[in-house]
């Protein structure tokens, strides 16, 4: 079983704080995409065909025409087994999630879409770039459930230089998410944030405000009901994003599209290339994992969700490094039925944990 993550590289805009693979292009060039796009899926000879969960991400999947989205999905149903409860999402910009496109995603199969929020102020939402103000995010979220979906999820950024994301938080809950990730601010190379901030011209929270901020989020969060299951992630019970679950559990999955990682759930990692030149020449790059790689892989990604890591599916000890035992003796790690977890007071010095335990 796996899940399949599809990319979507176009957005309309570029936010101020994005590094992520996606590009303002018109429609010729995205509809030569999709035809690549789609015979990448068809053509793919991966020898598990049980489809778990389907991803597709972006970029902003929503700002493409949803005939292209949906011919996407039906291929993908056509090349594999998907299974009937397979979690299908879809991501939204407010912007451009109308409710005729929510309401053909949703016939189509989509059953849970990701809205990215960022912040409910409109001075910040504006500073960033996004092309939405607070009305329409939740304008948005209501189309959603007009058009039939239960699962929806936002996504918002902790580190703003202004805004109340506890509050953002408080009127998402109201408006019925049943899903909330909530992302530090990264301040990534080649942004014109990154500018911003080096210049001096932009200040940002200092790391204990921000901290202090995500503390707070996270009580308030679980007051309401929504369990941290990952660092940046709540939900209500049932509501967890299986399609990530399962990329931090270490299971199997496929990437299509620009740049698109893969994963065989053993050792070997494989990505098609992220710029449109190499990607439409079909070029790969394949990663084989050393035992020890794959070791911090599991103990990374176990240690950042609630499900943790299975001390006997490592391929080397880590129960007799004295750094563990310390970790296990005072609290900071728990250890039950074989599966250690970092206790979640920890979240937000898993880092430094981590990196000590992988040293
Ligand atoms: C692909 S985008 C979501 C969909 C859509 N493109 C949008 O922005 O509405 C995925 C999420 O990544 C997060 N993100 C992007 N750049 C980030 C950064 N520099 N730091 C932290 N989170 C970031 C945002 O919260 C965003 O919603
Ligand atoms: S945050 Fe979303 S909409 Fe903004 S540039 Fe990145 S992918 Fe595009």
């Amino acid at each position: 079983m796996m899940g399949i993550y599809v990319h979507i590289p176009f957005c309309e805009s570029k936010c101020i704080y994005c590094a992520f693979a996606s590009f303002v292009r018109d429609e010729n060039f995205q509809a030569r995409y999709f035809e690549f796009l789609n015979k990448e899926i068809k053509n793919c000879n991966f020898p598990d065909r049980e489809v778990a969960s389907i991803y597709f991400g972006g970029g902003t999947p929503s700002c493409v025409s949803e005939k292209q989205i949906v011919k996407t999905l039906q291929t993908i149903k056509s090349a594999f087994h998907v299974l009937p409860d397979a979690e299908i999402t879809i991501e939204c910009n407010p912007c451009s999630a109308s409710l005729e496109k929510l309401k053909t995603y949703h016939s189509a199969g989509f059953n849970r879409v990701s809205f990215g929020v960022q912040s409910l102020n409109d001075k910040m939402l504006k500073f960033l770039g996004r092309r939405h103000t607070k009305a329409q995010a939740l304008a948005a979220i209501e189309n959603a459930k007009r058009a039939g979906f239960d699962n929806i999820s936002a996504d918002l950024l902790l580190g703003l230089p202004k805004g109340d994301i506890q509050n953002d938080a408080k009127i998402l809950l109201r408006s019925g998410v049943k899903h909330i990730s909530a992302y530090m601010l990264q301040v990534e190379d080649g942004t014109p944030l990154k500018n911003m901030v080096e210049s001096g011209k932009v200040k940002l929270p200092s790391d204990d405000q921000t901290v202090d901020n995500y503390q707070k989020l996270t009580d308030f969060l679980q007051k309401n009901r929504f369990l941290q299951y990952e660092i940046s992630n709540f939900a209500l019970k049932g509501f967890k994003s299986k399609h990530n679950f399962a990329y931090w559990t270490g299971q199997a999955y496929l990437g299509f599209g620009l740049g698109a990682h893969s994963f065989d759930g053993k050792y070997k990692r494989f990505s098609s290339a992220d710029n449109f030149e190499d990607y439409f020449t079909g070029k790969q790059n394949v990663e084989k994992l050393s035992p020890s790689q794959r070791d911090e892989e599991m103990i990374m990604l176990g240690l950042r969700c609630d499900a943790g890591f299975r001390l006997d599916a490592l391929n080397a000890s880590i129960s007799e490094k004295p750094i563990f035992n310390k970790y296990v003796q005072d609290g900071i790690l728990e250890m039950s039925d074989g599966v250690i977890r970092l206790n979640s007071k920890y979240y937000n010095v898993s880092n430094s944990i981590i990196l000590h335990l992988i040293d």
